[in-house]
């Protein structure tokens, strides 16, 4: 198993103290910087490619030639630094899994924009749990009830859904920041992409938005090596029993838990996103 880096208080994959350090220190943002912000497992890669259709008016070719971390780097792995410096001639499109207290300071002041991307939370558990199995960095999950148990206690790399949702969500209702969903994308992509171009300042027509649409599906994001992570080395992610592109769906958690678990993960919601009462996210 490859080790995951101990960084005030997390663990995080890919990565070293200073290039954390650089992250949260020394990055300076741009004021036309978007930034793909997520809790793993919520629709990183699909924002990617989001932003990637939009930022060529829905022109694939940079899509399928460029692998997804050159078109929106994570500013907090290994080696971001040299990686963002090449990005000279184009507007900045970054990632980060960060929670905000260690997200870039520069950004407080800046008129960079942020689109955080949440999901169901037990899908996030469920999707997880299998990324465990073909991730290196992480632990290989005894079972989904071992795993679930971390993640309920935040017990796992990049730290608590709960802690990351709430640290983030604290900024909606400021200009910058946009709040979108996984199941938005699922129920309106296109009122989402439409959302998405007025936030960044983009205008698409139709035709362009169309192949938007087309071009960041599922069927064609899984077969396209510069977004499924088929580039990956087999000892960083191994994909030959399960794919990263794995189901790509709203609600597969109602095949992976139990009534018992979902009755304790409700009760365990509840508590603690009792500060925040919009963080429903579908639970009732
Ligand atoms: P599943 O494991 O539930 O299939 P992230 O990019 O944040 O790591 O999130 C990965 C999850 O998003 C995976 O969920 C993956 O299949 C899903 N995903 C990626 N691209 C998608 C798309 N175009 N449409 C729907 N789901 C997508």
């Amino acid at each position: 198993m490859a080790e995951c880096v101990e960084y005030r208080g997390y663990r995080f994959p890919a990565t070293t103290v200073k290039d954390l350090e650089f992250a949260g220190n020394e990055l300076q943002v741009l004021d036309d910087d978007v930034f793909n912000v997520t809790y793993p497992k919520s629709g990183t890669t699909w924002m990617i490619e989001i932003l990637s259709l939009i930022h060529t008016n829905g022109d694939p070719t940079w899509s399928k030639e460029t692998p997804n971390w050159s078109r929106v780097p994570w500013i907090e792995i290994q080696d971001s630094e040299e990686t963002i410096k090449k990005i000279q001639d184009r507007r900045r499109y970054l990632s980060s899994h960060l929670p905000r207290q260690l997200f870039c300071k520069s950004f407080t002041n800046s008129k960079a924009k942020v689109i955080y991307t949440a999901r169901h939370p037990k899908d996030v558990a469920v999707s997880f749990y299998h990324f465990s199995k073909i991730n290196k960095f992480f632990a290989y999950p005894e079972s989904f009830d071992d795993f679930l148990k971390n993640f309920l206690s935040g017990n796992l790399p990049y730290g608590s859904w709960f802690d990351h949702v709430k640290g983030w969500l604290e900024l909606v209702g400021t200009d910058n920041f946009l709040f979108n969903t996984y199941e938005d994308l699922q129920k309106d992509l296109r009122g989402t992409l439409k959302r998405i171009c007025a936030f960044i300042g983009k205008e698409l027509d139709e035709a362009a938005l169309d192949s938007v649409m087309e071009n960041v599906s599922f069927h064609i994001m899984k077969d396209n090596r510069m977004a499924n992570f088929s580039l990956v080395p087999e000892k960083i992610m191994d994909q030959t029993q399960n794919r990263f592109m794995r189901k790509g769906i709203a609600g597969d958690w109602k095949n992976h838990f139990t009534v018992a678990q979902s009755e304790y993960f409700d009760k365990v919601f509840k508590e603690k996103m009792a500060d925040w009462r919009e963080a429903t996210m579908g639970l009732e």
